[in-house]
Formats: C-alpha cells, structure tokens, sequence
C-alpha cells in the first residue's frame, strides 16, 4: 500500500445509486446520473478538471432527500439538487479555490 497526498483539492459525489425492486426513492430516479454528467461537463469548461473531481456514488443514505451531493473536504451536504443549482454549487467550488486552480 502507498500513501499520497489527495490529488484533488475538491471531490463532488454524486449520489447515482438505482432501487430496482423497491418503492423506496432513490438518486438515479430523480436525475442523480443527469446531474453527475453535466456537472463532469461544467468542471470541464471552467478549467476545473485538475482540481476538482466528479465521482458517482452509492446510497448516501438520505434517499428521500434526493438527489443529493457531497462535497469534500468541505462537508457540505446538497440535496434536493436541481440541474438549475449546479452552476451555484460550481460558484461555490470555485470560490473556495485558489486563483492557480483554474486552468481555462
Ligand atoms: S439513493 Fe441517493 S442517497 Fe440513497
């Protein structure tokens, strides 16, 4: 095993996870693959790739809140995520960012 510093400064997990045989809500019903596609794209036209990560996660287990968004390391929690609140969420981002960070 290695251990090394995080590679990104920032980790954007968006929950994707799908419910195939059960009523209960889920991320992927509500758009979590959408959101984590375009916000992929977003982090891309800003210039943002080497600094900030977009992943899919699991079940983040606040199912009925959905879709929801983890940010890293910062500890914030998005639910309820529309594609309209992603570019506030990248704002966000890029405000807690250094100036070096954006390669565009
Ligand atoms: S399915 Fe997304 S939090 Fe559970």
């Amino acid at each position: 095993m290695q251990q090394r510093p995080m590679p990104f400064k920032k980790i954007l997990f968006v929950c994707t996870n799908e419910r195939i045989d059960s009523d209960r809500a889920c991320c992927a019903h509500r758009g979590g693959g959408r959101l984590r596609d375009l916000l992929k794209e977003m982090v891309k036209a800003r210039g943002l790739k080497n600094a900030v990560r977009v992943s899919a996660s699991g079940c983040q287990d606040r199912c009925e809140q959905g879709p929801n968004i983890m940010l890293f390391p910062d500890n914030i929690w998005y639910s309820g995520v529309e594609e309209k609140d992603l570019e506030v969420i990248l704002d966000a981002v890029v405000q807690s960012l250094g100036q070096g960070d954006v390669t565009v």
